[in-house]
């Protein structure tokens, strides 16, 4: 069988980058399993940079990437009893043809491989932090290297992070990556919309019906899986009403009633790949003046984040142009006090905007939700800048997109009660958020399969059923 590119690839690569950074071999396991009861484990999910580099999503797997190029993976055995029960296994004897590695051993066999596969290279590759046990097993193998120093074995002299180096990796989507990244978002775009067109056929049936958040997360899962997706990204986020200030809220059985919004922020997990999308719609297919008033405030945030994400802008660029329309939304509506804060410069400058936008505008997505990647441009000098709450530091710039980097842009308005504040905008919560790529030229917006402008959300709720 041949193997399937990109991954003997990517092993490549990260052998080059290695070397070039003084050499040694890379350890690199995937997740672990997880235990629910005594019989059942919870859904197994590969680790995101094990599989970036093989593309085997068997649990127990370990990969290690030489210096040299050679790659060796550790899998569990065929098991004609085990498999019955769990699903057939590759084995060792078949991964070398069906991955491409160099070799492959019975992962039983790991102290012994290590150990030799050690005492042949100058430093060891980890991830810092990932599982407590690897460090512990890695100095275990250290330990019985240095055990056998006067035998005439060398032992590995350093440990080196093998974070950073995957991160900028993963960063960097390839063609393939981006097609998926495509596919995932236009799953969850169709899934949004359902529930959209879900909710516009409840509340025409019955103007005064309630729907649970349950019932609209049912409609988000049953489009991910009949469209192939594996799962969720992340647990969806499905609130009714006031609940969209609570900004990690999770779908639960309130009710949703005609005359509230709902915000949804949910997206699958395709082939590995996250998305990630909010959109936030009047239950019952029509914005109250207030909702409107908000929305369009979010909305023009989001696309002054769009036009600052581009090659050679900065990550927080997008962050900096949303605060400023959503500051000077917050001080032209009356949510912020003009006569307490001053203008949007000074509501900037105080942080008052944050009793309204309290989070950042966008994060990296990939293989994970909030993927790996650098936000700061660690080889430039420190600069004086605001830090994430909006105070003054001395900090690293932050990084410089490039094209096939993927961001979400995802600003938002919460507006809990509160003195000063007019009632007619207590308890609505707004966020829209859309996954951009990186081109050669600006950014492209792969989540705008479901509708975000106010006009085009009331028309598929009230159209829905012809859409
Ligand atoms: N859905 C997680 C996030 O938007 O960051
Ligand atoms: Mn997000
Ligand atoms: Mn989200």
């Amino acid at each position: 069988m041949q193997p399937s590119l990109p991954y003997p690839h990517r092993r490549a690569r990260l052998a080059q980058a290695m070397l070039d950074a003084g050499g040694g071999l890379a350890i690199i396991p995937t997740a672990p399993e997880r235990p629910r009861n005594a019989d059942n484990d919870h859904p197994y999910r590969h680790d995101s940079s094990f599989h970036y580099l093989t593309g085997f999503d068997e649990p127990q797997g370990w990969l290690l990437v030489s210096d040299s190029g050679e790659t060796t993976l550790l899998c569990r055995p065929k098991d004609p009893t085990r498999e019955i029960w769990d699903g057939k296994r590759l084995g060792p004897a078949d991964a070398p043809a069906a991955l491409g590695v160099t070799r492959a051993f019975d992962v039983a066999e790991i102290d012994a491989v290590l150990v030799e596969q050690l005492a042949r290279h100058p430093a060891v590759w980890s991830t810092f932090g990932l599982h407590p046990a690897l460090q512990a097993q890695i100095d275990g193998w250290l330990a019985a290297l240095r055990d056998q120093a006067r035998s005439g074995v060398a032992c590995p002299g350093t440990q080196r992070d093998l974070g950073p180096l995957l991160a900028d990796m993963r960063l960097h989507k390839d063609a393939g990556e981006l097609a998926t990244m495509r596919r995932a978002a236009h799953i969850s775009a169709g899934a949004h919309a359902r529930a959209m067109r879900f909710c516009g056929a409840r509340f025409r049936a019955d103007p005064q019906a309630t729907v649970r958040e349950y019932e609209i997360e049912a409609e988000l899962l049953h489009e991910f899986r009949r469209h192939g997706a594996q799962s969720p990204a992340y647990p969806s986020i499905v609130a009714a009403g006031a609940n969209a200030c609570v900004l990690h809220y999770a779908a639960a059985d309130a009710p949703l009633r005609a005359g509230e919004l709902c915000l949804i922020d949910a997206g699958c997990e395709l082939d590995g790949y996250a998305s990630d999308i909010t959109r936030t719609f009047p239950a019952d297919g029509r914005f109250t003046p207030a909702q409107r008033e908000l929305y369009e405030i979010v909305l023009a945030a989001q696309q002054a984040a769009a036009d600052a994400t581009r090659p050679g802008a900065r990550h927080r660029d997008a962050h900096h142009a949303a605060v400023r329309v959503l500051t000077q939304g917050m001080l032209d509506s009356g949510l912020l006090d003009r006569d307490v804060v001053g203008d949007a410069d000074a509501a900037i400058a105080s942080t008052a905007y944050r009793q309204f936008y309290m989070h950042g505008t966008g994060h990296w997505l990939g293989r994970d939700v909030h993927d790996v990647g650098e936000y700061l441009s660690l080889a430039e000098a420190p600069s004086e800048q605001v830090d994430a709450t909006g105070r003054p530091a001395v900090m690293k710039p932050s990084r410089v997109l490039e094209p096939g980097m993927v961001v979400t842009l995802e600003p938002g308005l919460y507006v809990r009660p509160a003195l000063g504040v007019p009632e007619r905008f207590w308890n609505i919560g707004i966020r829209i958020e859309d996954d951009a790529v990186v081109t050669d030229t600006g950014c492209e917006l792969i989540s705008r399969g479901v509708p975000v402008a106010a006009r085009e959300i009331e028309a598929l709720m009230r159209d829905g059923d012809r859409s």
